[in-house]
């Protein structure tokens, strides 16, 4: 058992924690409060190779495999967790292109999502009546000739509003449940695709969420990704990879949690002494960084066997769950730390607990992460 890191792993880690605390987390507090999506930062993030990190190089993508992926993403969330959705996200759909996709779609997408033409990639499983019950999606696919035609609603979709490309699950064959469901890339601006709401969020403001409708939207055929029939696979497993993801980007927002109470416990002097002095408080700093170290391997863990291309279901569901409650854990251990000042804007800690409630619900809820766990084990 190898615990330590490549030289190049620690090199991402290393260049990702500086453009996070130099560019990232100085307007996270800003974008908050102002709900603007941060196309610039998203841009600088691409040019720096971390839009396709999960894509080799010759395909297009800058290959860092995902140990390194799941490093960088706990850098973004420490620094911003609606950088780290978005990115996140983005990484989801730019693998699931090359994946899945023919070497014409290779060709058109992957270069554009990479070099940061496109500000991010978007994801369109959830309706309104699917939600945790993905399979019984309803919105539809029509062929009609060398098109196919989509009707439906998505809602929650993560950059649903600036994405380039949207992977929007619909069925093809409405008898056959999920073997009937197909995937297809529409781009952003095709006629029957707009976007009717978009989110007011207790957390992650600055990341775009908004429900999508489709009305006889036109496709051409080659947008169909994979085969007519696989799309709730393809859907499935790309989620898998997801599920890293988010519980990186949660392990991220857990040390931005730690960190700021442990500053605030060696600042505050009460009884004469600071905080950190005492007892009550040292024992919780020392259960969150046990939580915070536990949800790193985990996660860390099911980043190592998908890169190694070894089955990962089970570790990405325990690794979700496990980190995005462990960083809601942290979030709020972090207010009590704070006292009064953690429940003010003044301090950062609140909007860490304010983020840290959508974790355990995108990407498949706790619940679906359990579910995953208990079939696996009960198999
Ligand atoms: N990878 C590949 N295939 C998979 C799979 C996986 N992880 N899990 C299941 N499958 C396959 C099964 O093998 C099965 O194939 P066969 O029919 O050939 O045997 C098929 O899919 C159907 O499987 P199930 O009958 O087990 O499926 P189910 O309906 O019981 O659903 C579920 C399983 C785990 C509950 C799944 O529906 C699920 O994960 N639900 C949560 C959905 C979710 O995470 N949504 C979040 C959407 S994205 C988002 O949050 C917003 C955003 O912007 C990112």
């Amino acid at each position: 058992m190898d615990f330590a890191l490549t030289e190049e792993q620690k090199m991402v880690q290393e260049m990702v924690r500086r453009f996070a605390e130099n560019e990232i987390a100085p307007v996270a507090d800003e974008l908050d409060r102002s709900e603007r999506f941060p196309a610039d930062t998203l841009r600088k993030m691409a040019e720096l190779g971390l839009m396709s990190m999960l894509v080799p190089a010759e395909a297009g993508g800058t290959g860092m495999g995902a140990v390194a992926y799941a490093l960088a993403l706990m850098e973004i969330g420490r620094a911003c967790m609606s950088h780290a959705v978005t990115t996140s996200v983005t990484n989801m759909v730019c693998e699931g292109i090359y994946r899945f996709g023919t070497p014409r779609q290779h060709a058109r997408y992957i270069p554009r999502i990479a070099s940061g033409e496109y500000p991010a990639g978007a994801f369109a499983l959830t309706e309104p009546g699917a939600g945790s019950d993905a399979g019984s999606l309803r919105a539809t696919a029509e062929r009609d000739g060398d098109h196919y035609v989509l009707n439906g609603t998505k809602v929650f979709i993560t950059s649903g509003t600036h994405a380039g490309v949207v992977m929007v699950a619909a069925k093809t064959d409405r008898d056959a449940g999920k073997a009937g469901i197909s995937v297809f890339l529409v781009e952003r601006g095709t006629p029957g695709m707009k976007v009717s709401r978009k989110e007011e969020k207790l957390g992650q403001r600055a990341s775009d969420t908004v429900e999508l409708v489709f009305e006889d939207c036109r496709v051409p055929a080659d947008s169909l990704l994979g085969n007519e029939g696989d799309g709730f696979k393809i859907m499935l497993s790309s989620l898998d990879g997801g599920r890293i993801g988010i519980a990186s980007n949660s392990c991220g927002l857990g040390r931005a949690a730690l960190e700021a109470a442990t500053t605030y416990a060696k600042d505050r002097r009460q009884f004469g002494r600071p905080i950190a002095a005492l007892q009550a408080i040292q024992c919780k700093l020392a259960d969150m960084d046990t939580q915070l170290e536990a949800a790193r391997l985990l996660t860390l863990r099911a980043a190592h066997k998908k890169e190694r291309g070894r089955p990962y279901t089970q570790e990405a569901s325990m690794a979700k769950v496990y980190a995005t409650e462990m960083c809601q854990r942290l979030a709020r251990e972090a207010i009590q730390i704070h006292g009064g000042y953690g429940y003010v804007r003044e301090y950062p800690v609140e909007r860490y607990l304010r983020d840290a409630m959508a974790v355990t619900l995108y990407e498949g809820t706790s619940e679906i992460q359990r579910l995953v766990i208990s079939r696996n084990l009960l198999a």
